[in-house]
This record gives C-alpha cells, sequence and structure tokens, in this order.
C-alpha cells in the first residue's frame, strides 16, 4: 500500500463508502439474470477482505467444532446463482414461500451470489448479563464484517442488497445449505450485478435519503478542564 498519498486513500474510501447503497433487484425466476464471468470470483475476494473485521471476544467454543472453526463471531455461506435458484426452488416446493412471485423468490432469480452471514451467539449457562453483552458485541462485529463486505463488492462494481433474510432464516434453508440451528442469521447478502440493475426495476433502500444531515446525528463536546491548561500544543 501506497502510503504517501494519504489524500487519495482517504479519496478512494470515501468514493466506495458514498457509492454503495442498497438496490433490490426483482428477477424472474423463469428467465435467471446474465451473470458476467469472474462475478463469483469477485465475490470470493470480497468475503476474505470483509473478513478483517475487528471483533471483541472470541466466539464461544460450542461454535468452534467444525471446519469453519475460526474464533470470530461470523460465519459466511456464499451460494453461486444456480445454488441460488436451486434454493429458490426448496422454498416454493416446501411451501416457505407462497409463489415464484414472491420478493424472496424473484431476488433469488436476479442474483449472481447470496452471502447468508450469521453470528454466533453464547450459550445460555453464563450469567445473562454477560451473555447479553457479548453477544452485542458479537453482532457488532458480525455487522462490521458485513459492511467490509458490503464496501468490498461495491469496489468490485457489484451491486449489493442487505436484507433481513425472512424466509432465509428458516429451517429449509438452515438444512439446505447445512448452518446449524445455533447460528442466528444476520443478514442475507445479495450480489447483483450491476447490468441487472440498469435493466429491471431495481427498488432503492427506503431510507437512503431519510438519513438527514451530519448535524442531526454528530456533535463535538468541548468540556472545562479539572485544572486550568498549562501547555498548548
Ligand atoms: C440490519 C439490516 C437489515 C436490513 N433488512 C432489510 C430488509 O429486510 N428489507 C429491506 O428492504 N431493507 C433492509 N435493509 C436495508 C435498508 O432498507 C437500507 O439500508 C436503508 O433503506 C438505507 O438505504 P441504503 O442502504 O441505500 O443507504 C436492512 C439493513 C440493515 C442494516
Amino acid at each position: 500500500m501506497n502510503f504517501h498519498k494519504p489524500h487519495s486513500l482517504a479519496s478512494a474510501v470515501d468514493t466506495v463508502i458514498k457509492k454503495r447503497r442498497t438496490f433490490k433487484v426483482m428477477g424472474d425466476f423463469n428467465a435467471p439474470t446474465p451473470i458476467p464471468k469472474g462475478f463469483a470470483q469477485r465475490i470470493e475476494q470480497a468475503m476474505k477482505v470483509a473478513g478483517e473485521a475487528p471483533y471483541h471476544y472470541p466466539a464461544n467454543a460450542i461454535h468452534l467444532n467444525s471446519a469453519m472453526d475460526s474464533p470470530v463471531p461470523w460465519r459466511f455461506y456464499a451460494l453461486q446463482q444456480n445454488d441460488c435458484l436451486n434454493l429458490a426452488e426448496h422454498l416454493i416446493a416446501n411451501g416457505d414461500v407462497s409463489s415464484e412471485q414472491a420478493g424472496i423468490i424473484r431476488m433469488l432469480s436476479a442474483a449472481g451470489t447470496l452471502v447468508l452471514t450469521t453470528w454466533l451467539p453464547e450459550p445460555s449457562t453464563l450469567p445473562e448479563i454477560i451473555t447479553e453483552h457479548k453477544n452485542t458485541e458479537h453482532i457488532a462485529a458480525a455487522s462490521a464484517a458485513i459492511q467490509n463486505l458490503l464496501l468490498a463488492a461495491t469496489a468490485r462494481n457489484v451491486q449489493t442488497y442487505w436484507s433481513s433474510g425472512g424466509a432465509l432464516g428458516g429451517k429449509t434453508c438452515y438444512d439446505l445449505c447445512g448452518i446449524a440451528p445455533r447460528e442466528k442469521l444476520l443478514g442475507a447478502i445479495f450480489m447483483f450485478p450491476q447490468a441487472a440493475v440498469r435493466s429491471s426495476k431495481a427498488k432503492p433502500g427506503s431510507l437512503h435519503d431519510k438519513r438527514g444531515d451530519p448535524d442531526q446525528w454528530r456533535t463535538w463536546r468541548t468540556l472545562s478542564p479539572v485544572k486550568p491548561i498549562r501547555y498548548t500544543a
């Protein structure tokens, strides 16, 4: 990394943060969206770098008994297009969703990749106050990993959508994807090719333009010293 150009680094990061935004792309189950070559490789790179997120507490040992035994308190389960379509078929066949017209099915039909992201709760054997604190921090860390993933995907020209998941948090999807029931779904991250956004009636995030001005959520405080300040920089 070139640290001699701090302004260009800051500007690149700012640009990606501002460029990230939600678009829900609705596809057609019977005519899935064309996915460009190399799309999954871009997501693979994005997932790997997203794992650099901060985390405070290692995941509890109950979560470390499989091949995915990292202490980070999140897990990514990625599905390529064909597997998204298989999942859609199973959800319909199993009655988890009403029809091919359901929003989740239409998005699975437009997605190049879906990244189901779980966080790893503490067992309830510890005192509640400790469990609650650790779980809050696990969710915070897993959320940081998701935001990293959204930004890394955005930087690779991939359109993203963080969904709570709905039916994707249910038993059908968990069983199919081999996700342990003790893990909790934090986000179903849809990854769409940019061309699909342009060619469809993609829905933006309803709250995108409602966050207001920074003055509405950030302030600087000035505090009086206990003793008069003797030295100034
Ligand atoms: C934890 C979380 C869960 C979300 N779940 C949903 C969801 O289930 N459905 C939805 O339409 N948007 C969902 N969103 C996306 C928000 O609608 C979107 O971020 C918001 O409208 C702001 O738009 P922006 O992402 O373009 O800035 C979720 C976002 C977060 C952070």
